[in-house]
Order: structure tokens, then sequence, then C-alpha cells
């Protein structure tokens, strides 16, 4: 027996588990456009440099296009156990329509290995531009909200322990220049995957003086892999996607929980949408952010994935090796989990409702403490000094049980006689939150600019 595509030198059959082992397809089919369209380019070329026949050519190319139209039906019958990859499969099924004599001259000076990366390359390069659009669709609606609800003032923690007041927006724009920085890598990585290993062979190039070019313009790729044995073993491409939405993913990691943290009843700052919260079999009052957890959740296999496939590679020897397979399963499921969870992500954003009464209940006066201090910097106070003035205050409020913004100016006094009439002036938070107005701060010019600045970035 043998395989069609490699049997010649063999005279036993695989063990059975091995056929399994061994076998990609059932993963990989996705690919089948795509090394459909490599094929076509592939064998133009090799019309072109006169290796094959114009007419060999258009016969390959028409039967191409008849097993493009197979897979698109959901008609193309895998064989098990003969249709190792998706490269086997396509190639068997051309033969069978156009017949083996001129199917068997598509594969001329060609290995599966360049075949391999270029269908991996093509495919994600076509899901990162998807992935793109939904970033920016996600970033539109954090700078939209961010512009709509520009009044809300809450409060902004360190430590999760109240610090000082925010706007609501300025707490959107914090992840949302994460998320336009993680656009910006993306633009960057797509670059680099988004060139041709196509003509560079099993590992040595091509003999048969194959025009890379032309292919790699067909197949619109923005360049080649400059060497044949570096373009078959690179698996960067896929590492460097997994590495860029592994952050991505600890960016909505993050912003996630604290959207659960601010969705408790404890907090009670925003609400989520019935169509991204789910309830409980046994308790029927809960109303649970599993949107939110699911996208905290799967940050972990996002890693996971790019832990696993940098550990494959490391102790490869040059070129291809059959462990490079390994890339592809995590490349797939990596794609559609970052994929989902941009969307999630902006669906849930979309559809939160705030709750501005009870973040404006949870300020409380002693986050107007560093205010309290910088009051008495603006009179010439040394800040370590008015720092420890402002801290007598707060202990004082503490001792007497009265709110600080209700000391009496009396009180205040008693503390440092610098302090004067105007000081109740530092309680109030919309204004503590217009002081900042320094560039990427909490003032209303500071966060307009910063939409701007965002927005800009898309
Ligand atoms: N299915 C294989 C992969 O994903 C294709 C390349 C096979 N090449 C080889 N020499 N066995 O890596």
């Amino acid at each position: 027996s043998g395989n069609m595509l490699w049997g010649g030198r063999f005279t036993g059959g695989l063990d059975p588990l091995m056929v399994q082992y061994n076998e990609s397809i059932y993963f990989d089919k996705v690919l089948y456009k795509q090394d459909i369209l490599g094929s076509i380019a592939f064998a133009r070329a090799n019309a072109k440099s006169g290796i094959i026949s114009q007419h060999e050519f258009a016969e390959i190319e028409r039967g191409l296009l008849e097993v493009q139209k197979e897979w698109e039906a959901g008609k193309f019958v895998i064989v098990p156990g003969v249709d190792e990859d998706i490269h086997t499969a396509n190639e068997r099924r051309l033969g069978e329509i156009i017949g083996k004599d001129v199917a068997g001259k598509l594969h001329t000076g060609r290995s599966r290995n360049e075949q391999v990366a270029t269908d991996m390359r093509m495919w994600l390069r076509d899901e990162l531009r998807t992935i793109e659009g939904h970033l920016r669709d996600f970033l539109e609606v954090i700078a939209a909200r961010a512009e709509k609800e520009m009044d809300v003032v809450m409060p902004g923690y360190t430590h999760l322990q109240r610090a000082q007041p925010i706007r609501w927006s300025h707490w959107m724009l914090s992840y949302g220049f994460a998320f336009a920085s993680d656009l910006e890598r993306l633009r960057e990585v797509i670059k680099r995957v988004n060139r041709s290993a196509l003509g560079c062979g099993a590992l040595a190039g091509n003999p048969f003086g194959i025009d890379r070019d032309m292919m790699a313009e067909e197949l619109g790729f923005e360049g080649l892999l400059w060497n044949s044995m570096g373009a078959v073993a690179d698996r960067d491409f896929v590492t460097e996607v997994l590495q860029w939405g592994a952050m991505l993913m600890q960016h909505i990691s993050r912003w996630a929980e604290d959207l659960i943290i601010y969705s408790t009843a404890e907090f009670g700052f925003v609400r989520l949408a019935d169509a991204y919260s789910t309830g409980s079999s046994l308790m029927p009052q809960k109303k649970n952010p599993d949107s939110l957890e699911l996208l905290r959740g799967k940050s972990g296999r996002a890693f996971g994935h790019m832990a696993g496939f940098m550990m494959t590679q490391k102790g490869l020897p040059s070129t291809y090796n059959k462990d490079l397979q390994e890339s592809v399963e995590p490349m797939l499921d990596h794609v559609k989990t970052v994929s989902d969870s941009i969307q999630i992500a902006n669906g849930v954003l979309a559809t939160l409702a705030i709750q501005p009464k009870r973040m404006q209940a949870s300020l409380d006066p002693f986050m107007l403490a560093t205010d309290l201090a910088d009051y008495l910097v603006r009179k010439g106070v040394p800040f370590r000094e008015t720092h420890h003035i402002s801290g007598r205050c707060v202990a004082l409020s503490e001792q007497t049980g009265t709110p600080m913004n209700e000391l009496t100016y009396e009180q205040l006094k008693g503390v440092d006689a610098r302090f004067g009439e105007d000081i109740k002036e530092v309680f109030d938070y919309e204004k503590s939150v217009e002081m900042r107005a320094a560039r990427g701060g909490t003032s209303k010019s500071s966060v307009t600019e910063q939409i701007k600045v965002l927005r800009g970035m898309l």
C-alpha cells in the first residue's frame, strides 16, 4: 500500500493510530481556499517558466476551482486514512477531476513545507484584518461613551482602596489607550505575517526558476521571505500573534475584572444588560456577569497557547519538522478566542447601564485629602509638610466621627493656622477632577483631548 503522496519508498502501511496521530485534515481543512489559491498561483508561475504547459495550467486551474466549489457547497468528501492534510486532500481530488497525468504536475518543484506556511499566512492575515475591524469598533464605542458620559464622576482606586475622584470617562479611556496600543501592535504584526514562503521548496529553494514575486503579488502578500530555509521553519508569525493576543486578553481580563467588581451590589456602579448576563439554576434572584467572567477566564487559554507553542519550538533543529504542525490548532483557537472576546467586550460596554448616583454616593471626603494638602501648597507650604497636615485633619475627622468636609473652620484652623475661609471650596469632587487639567488628567479639557488623541489612533 503506502501513501499516494509520499509512499514510493514505503512497503508497509502506517499503524492505524499513527494515521490519526499524523493527520491534520480535520483542523487544517479550514485552509482549503488559501491552499487552492496558492496552488493556482504556483501552477501559473510554473507555466510562465515553461515547466508545465499553458494548457496544463488551464486544466489545473479549472480542476482546482471545481474542488473549491465542492468545499464551499459542503460536498467535499474527505477520505479517511488517505487525505492526510488539506494539501493532500485537494491534490487527490484534483487528480480525480482532471486526471492524474496533469494533476501530478501541480506539485512540480513544490513542497508541503512551503505550502502550509503560505496557506497559514494567508488565512491569518485575513483573520487579523477582521479582528482589526472589531478592535476599531470597540474603541469607537469607548470614545463615544467617554464623550457622552463626561460629567459622571466616580471614585478612582489604588490597591482597590478609594483614592481620588475621577471621571467615568477617564476610567474607560485608561483601557482605551491600552487597546489602542494593541491596535498599533496588530498593524505591525500583520506586516510580518503577510510575507510569502511560496517558491522556497522543502528547504533549499526552487530549481525551475519560479517567479516568486509574481506569486506573492497574486496572493496579496506584501513581500517575500528571503531565505528558503528560514521560510519553511518560521512560525514566528504564529508566535507573534499568540503573544499579541495574550497581551490584548490580559487587558480585556483586567477591564472585565473592574466591571465585575463595579457590578456587585456592594459597588453598584454598573448594570450589565440581560444580553450579557445569565441566571442561576438555584437562586432565582441571581444575575451573573458571565460574559465578563468568560473574558477574564479565556485570557488563561490565550496565555497557555502562547507558552505552549513557544515550548514546542524551542529545541527544534533547522527547517521543517513535524512539530510545526502543532502551530495550527493553537492559531485557530487563539484567533477565535481573541475575535469573539473583542466583540463580546464591545457588546458588554455598548449595552452597559451606569449608575451615576451610586458612583457619586461612593465618593467620600477623604478622597479630597490630597486636595486639602494641595490647597496649602498653593499658599507656599512645602508639600511634605502639607501632606502631614492633611493627615492630621483625616485623623481629627476619624477621632470626632465628623466627615472631613463637615469639620468646622475653627477645627481646621486648630490643625494649621494657614487654612483660610476658602478652605470649604476644596470639598468639591467636581472641582477636584477639574484641577487636574494637565494633559492626561481628569479635567474635562484633558479628557476631551484624550478622546481626540484616541480617535486619531484608529
Ligand atoms: N500538515 C503539515 C503541517 O501542518 C504540512 C507539511 C507537511 N510536510 C511534511 N514534510 N510532512 O505542518
